[in-house]
């Protein structure tokens, strides 16, 4: 980081932690006092402010509207057992952020406005950090397309700005699963990768169909055979085969997780071995009817490390192990845990005191 950037601070009038139940944080739908904007106006980042959370006025002919040039992230704050306060690993989402931005014919954001957006923004709303154990205040970037114009090409105009909103994990049980094998999620030379609310989108209504059926997410599969686990979707996907982490390797269609890479990393220094590859379906589903899968888990940001309880593959209903039997997955997230909460020293650097 270099130069201290100038930023307008508005206070909002009345805070409303006051009128805010910490024992009821849903994820995403409470917001803190303050959020931060920037635009980007004639090729380059200006108009910086911290102002009370709340709506951004606009026309309805911003291009993100319809042509969808909007990419966000994911991050979170830990109140650590000192009181101070540590972003997990920022500089990879900003780093992520700005890929996502490349592909999408957006301009890259500066790293001094992602990082001191964030620490401006965490110092002024510092009370809205939980100290609950498992919960954070999760920041969401978000970057979208606002010339007014319907012409389709890439905007002029675009808004960077962060939210945040005090959570716990976005899971509150194992997960029921359901490999899916008619709708797709990404294809290879598309944006898959990309944190682009497209992705999500085209998502929602083979979700809301696996719902009907009782299921809590999808497994995404390859988009021409259908026979190679990708993602889910809201996290990356790690298995344990044969006492190995075995994990969909990082391609244009999955998203290279900040979690997924934390989890690998931690897994190695433990002396485990990881295998970032292709996984096949029927890899899994005949592992866990051998016993050599013994566990399988959702790694991400908001997911934390989530487990998957039950798999569902065309009719067919496979049950993994019993969660609370796992040592592998619940002694990583531990570990992550640790490391955030600043418990264990943090021997990566991945904690970012603001
Ligand atoms: C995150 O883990 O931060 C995500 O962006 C997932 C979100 C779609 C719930």
């Amino acid at each position: 980081m270099n130069d201290i950037l100038d930023m307008t601070i508005t206070k909002a009038a009345e805070s409303r932690l006051t009128v805010t139940d910490f024992s009821q944080l849903p994820f995403g739908k409470v917001f803190s006092d303050h959020m931060f904007i920037a635009e980007y106006d004639n090729c380059e980042w200006g108009n910086l402010q911290i102002l009370p959370y709340g709506p951004i006025p606009m026309s309805p002919a911003i291009s993100a509207l319809h042509y969808g040039q909007a990419i966000f992230e994911g991050m979170k704050a830990y109140r650590q057992e000192s009181g101070k306060i540590s972003v997990f690993r920022g500089d990879k989402n900003f780093e992520r952020f700005n890929k996502s931005a490349a592909r999408m014919s957006m301009p890259a954001i500066t790293k001094d406005i992602f990082m001191q957006g964030i620490a401006a923004l965490i110092e002024i709303d510092e009370r809205w950090v939980p100290a609950q154990e498992g919960y954070s205040l999760y920041i969401r970037p978000v970057m979208f397309a606002t010339d007014p114009y319907l012409g389709v090409r890439p905007s002029d105009k675009y808004t960077f700005a962060l939210l945040t909103t005090p959570t716990g994990p976005y899971y509150s049980k194992a997960l029921k699963v359901k490999i899916e094998t008619e709708f797709t999620r990404a294809d290879e030379g598309g944006v898959g990768f990309a944190k682009t609310a497209g992705n999500y989108a085209r998502s929602l209504y083979p979700f809301a169909e696996a719902q009907k059926e009782g299921f809590d997410q999808l497994i995404w599969t390859d988009a021409v055979s259908h026979e190679y686990i990708e993602e889910a979707g809201t996290a990356n996907l790690i298995f344990v085969i044969n006492g190995k982490l075995v994990t969909p390797s990082v391609r244009s269609t999955v998203l290279d997780g900040v979690t997924r890479d934390t989890i690998i990393m931690l897994a190695r220094k433990q002396g485990l071995e990881v295998e970032e590859r292709r996984v096949s379906v029927k890899e899994i589903l005949d592992g866990i009817e051998t016993g050599n899968v013994t566990d399988a888990f959702a790694a991400g940001t908001a997911a934390t490390v989530t487990p998957i309880g039950e798999i569902g593959y065309q009719g067919k209903i496979y049950t993994l192990t019993d969660p609370s039997t796992r040592t592998i997955s619940s002694g990583i997230a531990k570990m992550l845990n640790d490391i955030r909460y600043g418990i264990v020293p943090d021997e990566f650097g991945w904690n970012w005191i603001v």
